[in-house]
Order: structure tokens, then sequence, then C-alpha cells
């Protein structure tokens, strides 16, 4: 078995080499000035082939994926397993009016033209029970961070409230609660807009209390801030974040902080600062078990 390794994912491609005992290559990617993808993979490689690649940031990416695939086959790879732990074009499920792209489906499925095997961290499914209603092989697997972010916020905290700030993040924030034995409440959460966010928070007395804002992804940061500004108001003591998946676009770090959040953590999902909870073991396990 071999890992290939991006040179954007490199340390989390190293820390799952070293869990599984493999060997790892990296690829070379060029950007060509009219911004095509060169890449290169090693001239040889055995049959079981692991692409470690997470999808943020994905348009380039797919691509650079689409041309590791195909060339691991040409060179003899047997089989051919993703471990992607941030997945992108999930949240497009279905077509909102006619002529839309239901990206989860056409992104799936070429992902499940290209591997024998995809894994990821926490996508974002909400119509779809199961990974593999978007991509259509037998080894989609989902796995989840809750317990890995669990196991931090423990170490980090002897009590907080989990707070998670819409429905969706119920089943995390539920699942940490339990695990750790803090207390948890969820709010409600309308997104009027990319950047807009309407949220009311659960009654509860946060007064003076530490608060952990959880949830799967931060991308503009709206939701966090919305979150934040409540809690300050509702008499919060120290809030703090923790995140699946930091995508962090555009301004989105700057705006949370400002909310007056004291620290965010987040898993190494995606490569980030605050990227401080590994996935390798996760990640590993769900490997071995498949192989
Ligand atoms: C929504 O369903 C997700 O769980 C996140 O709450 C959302 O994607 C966060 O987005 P933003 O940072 O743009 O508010």
């Amino acid at each position: 078995m071999i890992i290939l390794a991006f040179p954007d994912y490199l340390s989390q491609a190293q820390r799952l080499t070293s869990r599984l005992n493999a060997e790892l290559a990296e690829v070379t990617i060029h950007h060509f000035p009219d911004s095509e993808s060169f890449v290169q993979l090693p001239p040889s490689l055995p049959e079981h082939v692991i692409v470690c690649r997470s999808l943020n940031q994905p348009n380039d990416k797919l691509i650079e994926l689409l041309l590791c695939a195909s060339t691991a086959r040409e060179l003899g790879a047997k089989r051919l397993t993703l471990v992607a732990p941030y997945l992108s074009y999930m949240r497009q499920d279905f077509a909102s009016q006619p002529g839309v792209a239901v990206s989860q489906r056409i992104i799936g499925k070429m992902l499940a033209g290209l591997f024998d095997d995809v894994l990821t961290v926490d996508p974002h499914l909400h119509r779809i029970a199961s990974l593999d209603q978007a991509i259509p092989i037998k080894n989609a697997i989902s796995l989840t961070a809750a317990d890995e972010i669990g196991c931090f916020l423990k170490q980090q905290l002897d009590y907080a409230v989990l707070l998670g700030p819409d429905s969706e993040s119920e089943q995390w924030v539920s699942r940490i609660a339990r695990q750790i034995g803090f207390d948890y409440a969820i709010a409600h959460k309308e997104r009027l807009g990319d950047k807009h966010v309407e949220m009311t928070l659960p009654a509860n007395d946060y007064a003076n209390k530490p608060v952990v804002i959880v949830d799967d992804m931060a991308s503009t940061g709206r939701t966090l801030t919305k979150a934040a500004r409540l809690l300050k108001a509702a008499g919060a003591g120290d809030i703090y974040v923790a995140v699946t998946h930091p995508l962090f676009c555009g301004d989105a770090e700057a705006h949370i902080l400002e909310a007056g959040i004291k620290t965010i953590w987040s898993t190494d999902s995606i490569d980030h600062p605050t990227s401080c909870i590994h996935l390798d073991a996760l990640l590993g396990d769900a490997v071995r078990a498949i192989v």
C-alpha cells in the first residue's frame, strides 16, 4: 500500500502514513501560466494506492484528482482509495429550480467512477441518509470527528455548555455532550443569504458559564459570529469554538474574533492555524477496517 500525498496536504498524509505504517510518495503539482494543472505520480505503484487530500477550494483539486486517479490506474493500481476528510460539493443536493445542477450527485458519481473507496469526515448530508446515496460505491464511508473533538474539549475545559447553532448540529453536539458529560443547547438558525444569518438562543442560564459553539464547518463565519454575539448578550463567560472543517472563507476569522470568541479549535481536515485536533487515528482505523 502506498499513500500519495499532495503538497498542500502533506503533513496530514504523513501522519496517516505513520498510523498505517505505509509508504508515502509525493505527487508533483505544477500550475501552468494559463492555470492548467500538471500532475506527476511516481513511475511505479503497488496494487493498492491511497490518495489523501481534502477537497476544500475544490475546482483545481477535482481536476487534479481525475488526472491522478486515471494515471494511477494506467500505472497498474488495482484498488484506489480516496481519503478526503473534507468533501466539497455535498451541499447542493437538490435542484432548487429547474436547471440547477445537483452537484452532490454529479461530483459523487465522478468520484465513484474514479475510486473503489471514498472516506470522508462529517460530510454535509442533509437530505440523504448515507454517503453511498451521493457516491454510489460499496465503500463510501462517512466518519465523524465528534469523538476526537470531545476528547480534545475534555482536555481543555473542566466544564462548558456546548452550543449547537442549528438543528443539524445536534447530532454532533449531543454526542460530544454525552461523551464528556457537558450540558448542551441547540439554537434555532435561519439563513437568509450567504452572509446573513438570524438566530435565537434556547432558554438557558448562560451567565458567566464557559460556552463552546460546536459546528461541522465555518465558512463565512456568520453562524459562529451570530451565536457568539447572542451568547455575550446573554452574559456567557468565555466563548470558544470547535469546528470540524475550518474553511474560514474571506474575512470569516477576523469577523469571528471581533465577536469576542476567545479561541477557535478545529480539526486538521483542512490545514489552518486553528487545526489542532488531528484526525489520523480516526482515518487510520477506518482504512484498516476496509483493507
Ligand atoms: C450549516 O448547515 C452548517 O452546519 C454550518 O453552520 C454553516 O455551513 C456555516 O456557514 P457560515 O460559516 O457561512 O455561517
